[in-house]
């Protein structure tokens, strides 16, 4: 019985946010759709001292209160991101505040980190601790918090026991003043801090926006690289639309993802890894809808990719697809596995 509703179009008739909610209950049943098959050996990354079976990974956002990560490694995910959790609970924006762009395979959204804080998903982690499974937890500040970065570092601490790697989000246009953490004096003081929270070494990765300007860029690179970050999330949604998206829905406040956000997303990623000269791990997200676009972004510099809008499209069948072609990409081009074709199309010129 298919009880995964993600792939239905009737879903698709459905707003937005109660087609999501009504997913994840799908999903948390337990009888969500299970890869049987193996991943091939060519697929396999180890990075961050952690053996992915496969590059591709479910992005932050879907899943923010770690209420199915089993069910996304079940369905063949590489891993699974939960978040983004702030320390509180939140309700986030008044709704509606996700939006599909269906001509454009796109979604716009301004949740606003609606979660239930660090204590709900702290008990459902503790609940799995010991499965197999890479679940890195995304973490975030309170829209009211008095000190923003002292919400990153009780995150580190809530979850330093229970994650795979954290993500550091300060990409979100959602939350007034976030994005201002990526400049460089906030952020050296933030990742000093975050660093010096973190008691073991679990890995912590930087979620960075694309609307950066060139300077902007350089200087996260540069802090990245003499603060040892160990890798960057390159992208979360844009807040740009010139030259994106059209028609209705399109100038909705919010951040857009999904096929519009790929070029931009992964021109972003490509200058990071030159910036960082391919010494620090990029996680390429944005506009993932097929294999092809997996392997542009690993081109580009990517160690590892995640996806979210192109799932709500396609359905749990894309991961299958996108895993295979994937694999056929490598081998047509020569390539043994993911680490040989980083980065590719990035060097020179
Ligand atoms: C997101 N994204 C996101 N990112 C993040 O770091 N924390 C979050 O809480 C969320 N929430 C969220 C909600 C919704 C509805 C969407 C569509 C997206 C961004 C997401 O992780 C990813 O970076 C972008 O969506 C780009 O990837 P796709 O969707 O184009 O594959």
């Amino acid at each position: 019985m298919d009880l995964f509703p993600l792939a239905r179009p009737a879903l698709r008739f459905i707003e937005p946010e109660r087609a999501h909610r009504l997913t994840i209950a799908a999903l948390k049943t337990g009888l969500g759709p299970r890869q049987r098959k193996a991943d091939p050996a060519s697929l396999a990354v180890d990075l961050f001292g952690l053996h992915f079976s496969n590059p591709v990974g479910i992005a932050a956002g879907f899943d923010k209160n770690g209420e199915v990560p089993d069910a996304m490694l079940a369905m063949g995910m590489g891993f699974a991101e939960v978040g983004t959790v702030t320390p509180r609970p939140q309700a986030g924006n008044p709704r509606p505040r996700v939006f599909r762009l269906e001509a454009e395979r796109a979604i716009v959204n301004r949740l606003g980190f609606n979660n239930e804080g660090h204590g709900a998903l702290k008990r459902r982690l503790e609940a799995r601790r010991g499965r197999k499974g890479i679940v890195g937890v995304n973490i975030g500040a309170n829209k009211d918090a008095a000190d923003r970065v002292a919400d990153y570092e009780a995150g580190i601490a809530a979850f330093e026991n229970l994650a795979s790697y954290f993500t550091v989000n300060i990409s979100s246009p959602n939350t007034p003043g976030l994005r201002a953490l990526q400049s460089r004096g906030e952020l050296e003081g933030l990742i000093a801090r975050v660093l010096k929270a973190r008691k073991t070494a679990v890995p912590i990765l930087l979620k960075i926006a694309p609307d950066l300007t060139a300077s902007e860029l350089a200087d996260i690179a540069a802090v990245a690289l003499d603060m040892k970050l160990d890798g960057l999330i390159v992208s979360n949604t844009t807040i740009q639309r010139e030259g994106l998206v059209s028609g209705p829905h399109a100038h909705e406040v919010g951040g857009l993802s999904g096929r519009p956000l790929f070029a931009l997303s992964t021109q972003v990623l490509r200058d990071v890894y030159r910036l960082t000269d391919g010494k620090i791990p990029i996680v390429g997200v944005g506009g993932i809808a097929d294999g092809a676009d997996a392997y542009a972004k690993i081109r580009a510099g990517a160690s590892l990719v995640q996806l979210y809008s192109a799932l709500t499209y396609e359905g749990p069948a894309l991961v299958a697809r996108i895993k295979r072609d994937l694999a056929e990409a490598l081998a047509r081009d020569g390539f043994m596995r993911i680490a040989d074709a980083v980065g590719v199309d990035a060097r020179g010129g």
